[in-house]
């Protein structure tokens, strides 16, 4: 959702940025544009459509200059247009910004600034920033070296709403300034050169030092320097993190698309993420919580609060939290969680999945937990992400950076750290038989070499796809643990198929959804339960009967016959079967959305990151 790049150093900029670009269109965008600081002024070159469009632009192959910002726009205010593209200048083209996120209040700023002589080109809420910079720099009679800053700063001050914000003059041919405000942005840094991003994998290749800005925090960048402010404009020193992510992490490394990839990732990525967390002989390990039996004692209810996939997570999470610690916990959506008001207080522990971190639903409803009191717990994958920040403590998933807009080993990843963080809880309570938890602990173990086992049914779940790839409604069926994966398992398809798919509890079929079941229709059963596959098989046989197609995917000993075709995948313990259960439903999407050869890693409408509400 929206994309910023920045370079600031010794090369051309132009190429950089497009590459930058190109790395972001994972986002999901309409529109793209670049302003770099030339010898004659700054430059401005956009246009709706992808990269590659902007990338063949006449003038663009002209570009000179060494500092540069660019943007990918996903329309919020006014339509794609070139327009409406980022970046935006002032009038007088003395400043190019581009910016993330939602300016709330940018009719009252427009209007404002009409009255003092400001007129406007664009349907966007972003270019009043431009001009509201312009206006506090003439505004301002000082002419000190903090002028600029201070121009920005006032005019951020000004904003309500969310912002991630580059700014480049021509006044200020060797400086950018960079701010943000509940969205995200980075700074990567060398000796030579400071590199800006939406995220970190769009510029991993070029270092893996970066800058974490805070809300609010300004950074002046020069080529050599990155100097940091309070929005006091007190000067505040600022260390580099280092991100493990090596750059081959996120390019696409010999696979036809970044899902896939992703998909066969999930090996390293579940057993990254259990890393020395569990082991067999002593308990679980999650250094990063400080909790006391005391301080869990207290705790009488449990909500995990997620969007999309995370949620899913969540769900197929909350069974290891309440039958390990015997806490009541409910899954939440952010979106619903953070309006309706929820009952929150310090003996309320709240935890937040989201692969990014830089979710706006998510981060509010932890600000809303927060406020009432309640303890809380960030689940993420990226470091210093805005959950993690916000969070009481934060635990990391360590599936490395995911690319593709559907997630797939996010989502196994974040149900390995529930059930590692729901083990981390029992063993400090006591609650719950310690046979029980080595059990689960080696079940955990044994997970990276049965995802692998599972990876290897490809070639029968390719060929289904074939078969079905043409429908158009698909229904998920699925009792307790596996109804969890039967929604992640519908909406990985509705999202890169756009086939319409449904999941329900298979025992809900014949309250209502069973009208729909007509012949040839699909319908997908799990089936990993072995307390529940008998009635699951029960519910299955009632829409063969209608002469539905069945897939099945099960880690019991059932009769395929009865059905079209059956995946049989290795077993394991009941809470973390989703893991292995999902596999074989993110592939049958997988190979559905190529049949109908469509863009995998970048389905229409949709954003990886949803940074705005
Ligand atoms: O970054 P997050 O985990 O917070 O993202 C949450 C959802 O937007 C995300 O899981 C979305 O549903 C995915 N595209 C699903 O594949």
């Amino acid at each position: 959702m929206c994309g910023i790049v920045g370079y600031i150093g010794k090369k051309k900029a132009c190429p950089i940025l497009l590459a930058g670009l190109n790395r972001l269109e994972y986002r999901g965008y309409d529109s793209a544009g670049i302003s770099t600081v030339e010898k004659n002024g700054l430059s401005l070159i956009k246009d709706k459509g992808r990269v590659n469009h902007l990338a063949s632009i006449t003038g663009i192959d002209e570009l000179e200059g060494t500092i540069g910002i660019a943007h990918t726009r996903w329309a919020t205010h006014g339509k794609p247009s070139k327009e409406n593209a980022h970046p935006h200048q002032n009038k007088t083209k003395t400043f190019s910004v581009v910016h993330n996120g939602i300016i709330e209040n940018y009719h009252e700023l427009r209007t404002l600034l009409e009255e003092n002589g400001y007129s406007f080109v664009s349907q966007t809420d972003t270019e009043v920033i431009p001009n509201l910079i312009d206006y506090y720099y003439h505004k301002d009679p000082k002419q000190d070296e903090l002028k600029f800053l201070r121009a920005v700063r006032n005019s951020c001050l000004d904003l309500k709403g969310s912002f991630a914000i580059e700014v480049i003059s021509s006044d200020y041919p060797d400086n950018m300034i960079v701010v943000r405000k509940d969205s995200p942005l980075v700074i990567g840094s060398t000796e030579e050169e400071n590199y800006i991003s939406s995220d970190i994998p769009a510029i991993l290749s070029y270092t893996r030092n970066f800058y974490l800005l805070e809300d609010f925090e300004f950074a002046v960048l020069s080529r050599t320097s990155a100097k940091f402010y309070t929005s006091d404009l007190v000067e505040i020193n600022k260390k580099t993190q280092t991100i493990e992510w090596n750059a081959t992490a996120a390019e696409k490394d010999g696979f036809e698309d970044f899902m896939l990839k992703e998909i066969y990732e999930q090996p390293n990525a579940v057993r990254e993420t259990i890393g020395s967390r569990i082991s067999l002989t002593g308990n679980c390990e999650l250094s990063e919580l400080h909790f006391s039996k005391l301080d869990l004692e207290k705790i009488q209810k449990i909500y995990i609060v997620a969007c999309g996939t995370a949620m899913h997570a969540g769900i197929a999470g909350k069974n290891a939290i309440e039958k390990l610690c015997h806490i009541t916990a409910e899954v939440d959506i952010a979106s619903e969680f953070r309006y309706r008001d929820p009952l929150l207080d310090e003996n309320t522990l709240c935890v937040f999945i989201s692969q990014s971190g830089e979710t706006a639903d998510t981060i509010a409803a932890l600000k809303l937990a927060k406020s009432k009191g309640a303890k809380t717990i960030a689940i993420s994958n990226v470091i210093g992400s805005s959950i993690t920040r916000e969070a009481d403590y934060s635990i990391y998933t360590h599936a490395g950076p995911e690319i593709a807009v559907a997630s797939t080993k996010a989502y196994t990843s974040q149900v390995v750290l529930i059930t590692i963080l729901a083990i981390y809880f029992a063993e400090i309570l006591g609650r719950c038989e310690s046979s029980l938890l080595s059990e689960l602990k080696s079940d955990l173990l044994a997970l990276p070499k049965k995802i692998e086992e599972t990876l290897k049914q490809n070639e029968t779940i390719q060929e289904f796809a074939r078969k079905i790839y043409q429908e158009k409604d698909v229904f998920f069926l699925g009792r307790g643990i596996d109804e969890s994966v039967a929604k992640e398992g519908s909406l990985k398809l509705k999202e890169i198929s756009y086939i319409h798919s449904e999941s329900y509890a298979a025992g809900e079929l014949k309250h209502g959804p069973i009208a729909l079941i007509e012949n040839g229709i699909t319908v997908i059963g799990i089936m990993t339960d072995p307390r529940l596959v008998e009635k699951t098989i029960s519910n299955i046989q009632e829409v063969v009967t209608r002469g539905a197609k069945t897939f099945i995917v099960t880690n019991q000993k059932i009769n395929s016959n009865q059905f079209d075709r059956v995946i049989f995948i290795p077993d394991t313990n009941a809470f973390i079967s989703p893991i292995l259960s999902i596999i074989p439903l993110q592939l049958l999407s997988y190979y559905i959305s190529k049949e109908k050869g469509l863009d995998v890693d970048k389905p229409r409408n949709l954003a990886k990151s949803v940074t705005v509400e």
